[in-house]
């Protein structure tokens, strides 16, 4: 398999695959995804990953509510733990039942995790999706969740936090405080949607690594859109969805996948750190890599930048 790079993970010390694993698919979660997964199946793709150059891991407390940690776990046990130079990130999550995230929640969450994942210790923790529980000024309250991760990274559990969300603005304001080492933002930086932009300016300017999540915008831009019509866990708009067409119809001319151009636009992109590709099978690992290294050509960027949606076409 060829080789892929690694680079600096901003400030952390870190060395990262440019290429991560993403475990939400294969935590098996059908209402998102549209079909299951099971222990042995995403077992192996793990196992996969491991045996790849790929040594960056991404997971959260609540994917198919635990069950991609649990999966993750099964096997680093089989490894005695975590192999030399991977580099493993989950997420701090709110109770789902209670929407408790409190700085204690935010402890709590750290302590299933590692639990799960059979480890004492960290690399990474990103505070999850708080566009969905918090505010700004919640988020950064005396004893709330961010006050917490820096408890549990003064306490040694966690060496990095980052921050892990959708929502540019309220994402902008956090990565603002200067407290995250780590940004990670899904779905809008893609062929058909470019809203992190201001975000990941933020972040390189501030010496946080970006790290782009869901290239393929949950599976329309690798399956295609005859078999996905959501774009990021959501109905795909019509416009979004009539370019994806026309961008699989011109990849088609030049006899090359939509998916390596969704996953070259983000690799290419200097400013981006490591590409986050949620994949639920052992083969999808060496095909991610493949999708990375095919060479396209010079003229289907400009075609498929003029086919880019307009900004009121992107999510939100
Ligand atoms: N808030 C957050 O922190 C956040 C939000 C979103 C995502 N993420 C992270 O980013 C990762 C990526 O996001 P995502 O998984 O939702 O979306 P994605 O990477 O854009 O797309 C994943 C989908 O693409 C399919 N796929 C991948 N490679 C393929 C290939 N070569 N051919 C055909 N289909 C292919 C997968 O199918 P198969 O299952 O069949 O392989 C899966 O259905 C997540 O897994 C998660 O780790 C984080």
């Amino acid at each position: 398999m060829d080789e892929i790079a690694r680079r600096p993970l901003g400030r952390t010390g870190l060395l990262v695959s440019e290429i991560c694993l993403g475990t939400s698919p294969l935590a098996s979660m059908p209402e998102l995804y549209g079909y299951a997964v099971d222990d042995a199946r995403a077992e192996a793709t793990i196992e996969a990953a491991l045996a790849s150059p790929v040594n960056f891991i991404d997971t959260s407390n609540n994917y198919g509510g635990g069950s991609a940690e649990t999966r993750i776990g099964h096997v680093l046990r089989r490894h005695g733990g975590l192999p030399d130079g991977v580099v493993l990130a989950t997420k701090v999550d709110a109770d789902r039942e209670t929407r408790d995230f409190s700085g204690d929640r935010v402890k709590r969450s750290a302590e299933e995790s590692l639990s799960r994942l059979g480890l004492d210790r960290i690399q990474l923790m990103y505070l999850h999706d708080p566009e969905f529980y918090l505010t700004f000024d919640e988020a950064m309250a005396p004893g709330g969740p961010v006050a917490a991760l820096r408890d549990l990274r003064d306490a040694g559990v966690v060496e990095h936090i980052g921050l892990a969300a959708g929502d540019v603005p309220l994402m902008r304001q956090l990565v603002a405080t200067d407290e995250f080492d780590v940004v990670l933002n899904h779905n809008r930086f893609t062929l058909v949607d470019r809203s992190a932009e201001p975000l990941i300016d933020d972040a390189v300017r501030r010496g946080v690594a970006f790290v782009n999540a869901a290239p393929y915008g949950g599976g329309i831009l690798s399956k295609g859109p005859g078999a996905r019509s959501t774009y990021g866990y959501r109905d795909a708009d019509g416009v979004v969805l009539e370019r994806v067409r026309l961008m699989q119809a011109a990849c088609e001319r030049h006899g090359v996948p939509l998916a390596a151009a969704a996953l070259q636009l983000s690799l290419r992109e200097p400013r981006v750190t490591s590409t986050v590709v949620g994949v639920s099978s052992p083969e999808r690992i060496a095909e991610t890599v493949a999708l990375a290294r095919l060479s396209l050509p010079v003229e289907l960027w400009d075609e498929l930048a003029d086919l880019t949606p307009p900004a009121e076409h992107w999510l939100t």
